[in-house]
């Protein structure tokens, strides 16, 4: 093992309008490895988890996480093992995750660039799985379609970037709660899949269909429970088909992130149709996580829930998977093993 920590670091600014980062913001900084200080540990990381916020947090887009400025270290949710600690909670060996730097090592005090204890890897389950279904993603949908959209069985539940990480668990979650699923996704190879190995009862390809008559056709009672993380066209056909009494549960905006002129026209349906709307941030339902990671780890483990991941291999591919994310070029969760 060299004595080299490599780090993705912000090497300069973004000029681009959308929020894809350009291949040049990417920069490598070397650095010696830190050694853990008193109540310190020091993480090897091993996987870290592409998402489209990171992109966010470097164009200074206002929301949760402090802005990355030139010169910064990536920041985003990645996992290893402790190879040293000096740190009364953890050990050597322990497998950890949280919002950690995007480096070969990063040094903790047992809590994540934001402050927040760092969880652990779910026994009986791989790293990736506690980081994904049983980690941020997971909880997504399960906060975002239970807690916010509240379907019923018999319902019609659609759910947009359906063949993205958040999008292929809320479809599976809704059809093991006897809802009638609908996912959009890019692509017919996407839409298969989505009928073929997660159940979905339907599949609508927003980059060819007319998305108003094929959510008609597909939701002749119309949608119950829309579940977005694009929002634009998307939704806008989504409303126009919404069922009275319709919720939105609102998780993300992809269709904005790399095109700043997308805008949502039909809010006036929701007047029409007694509708809701509604966003959430994860992490702000805590109360709910020990009966989501229960559930969803015991559909895991009956194999009712399927986890997709697209794992990209080496510390290199980070900013070709980052970008990525903004073509389709994944399906699940977009991962990058680095070690
Ligand atoms: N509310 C929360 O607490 C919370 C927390 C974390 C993340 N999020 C948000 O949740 C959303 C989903 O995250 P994720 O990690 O599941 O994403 P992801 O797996 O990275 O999904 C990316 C997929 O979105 C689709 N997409 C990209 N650009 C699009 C566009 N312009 N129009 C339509 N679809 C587009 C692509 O699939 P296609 O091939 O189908 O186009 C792409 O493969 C994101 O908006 C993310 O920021 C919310």
């Amino acid at each position: 093992m060299t004595n080299i920590n490599r780090q993705w670091i912000v090497a300069q600014p973004s000029e681009s309008e959308g929020m894809c980062l350009e291949a040049e913001v990417f920069g490598v900084r070397e650095e010696p490895i830190p050694e853990p200080k008193e109540g310190q540990i020091l993480i090897r990381n091993k996987i870290f988890a592409c998402e489209p916020l990171v992109h966010a947090w470097v164009k200074g887009v206002p929301g949760r996480i402090a802005p990355l400025p030139v010169g910064a270290t990536f920041k985003g949710h990645a996992g290893g093992e402790v190879v040293a600690s000096r740190h009364p909670d953890f050990s050597e060996g322990d497998v950890v995750h949280g919002n950690l730097e995007w480096a070969d090592f990063t040094l903790s005090a047992g809590t994540d660039v934001n402050g927040v204890p760092l969880s652990r890897q779910v026994p009986g389950f791989s790293l990736a799985t506690s980081m994904i279904t049983l980690g941020m993603t997971g909880l997504c949908a399960y906060i975002g379609l239970f807690e916010i959209g509240k379907p019923e069985p018999g319902d019609t539940v659609v759910v947009s970037a359906a063949a993205g990480g958040i999008g292929s668990i809320a479809i599976q979650l809704a059809g093991l709660c006897g809802c009638k699923v609908i996912g959009i996704a890019g692509g017919s190879v996407k839409c298969q899949r989505l009928v073929g190995e997660l159940g979905a009862d339907a599949a609508i390809d927003y980059k060819t269909a007319d998305m108003v008559a094929e959510l008609a056709a597909a939701a002749p009672r119309g949608v119950n429970v829309m579940f977005d993380n694009v929002g634009g066209s998307v939704l806008d056909a989504v409303l126009v088909n919404l069922a009275p009494f319709g919720r939105v549960s609102i998780c993300g905006g992809l269709g904005g992130y790399d095109h700043p002129e997308v805008a949502v026209r039909n809010t006036i349906m929701l007047a029409q149709r007694n509708g809701t709307i509604q966003g959430f941030w994860y992490s702000d339902y805590e109360h709910r996580f020990a009966e989501a990671l229960q559930r969803m780890g015991d559909w895991l483990q009956s194999g009712q829930l399927k986890e997709w991941t697209h794992v990209a291999q080496g510390f290199d591919k980070v900013p070709e998977a980052s970008r990525g994310i903004f073509s389709g070029a994944n399906t699940g969760k977009q991962l990058v093993e680095i070690a």
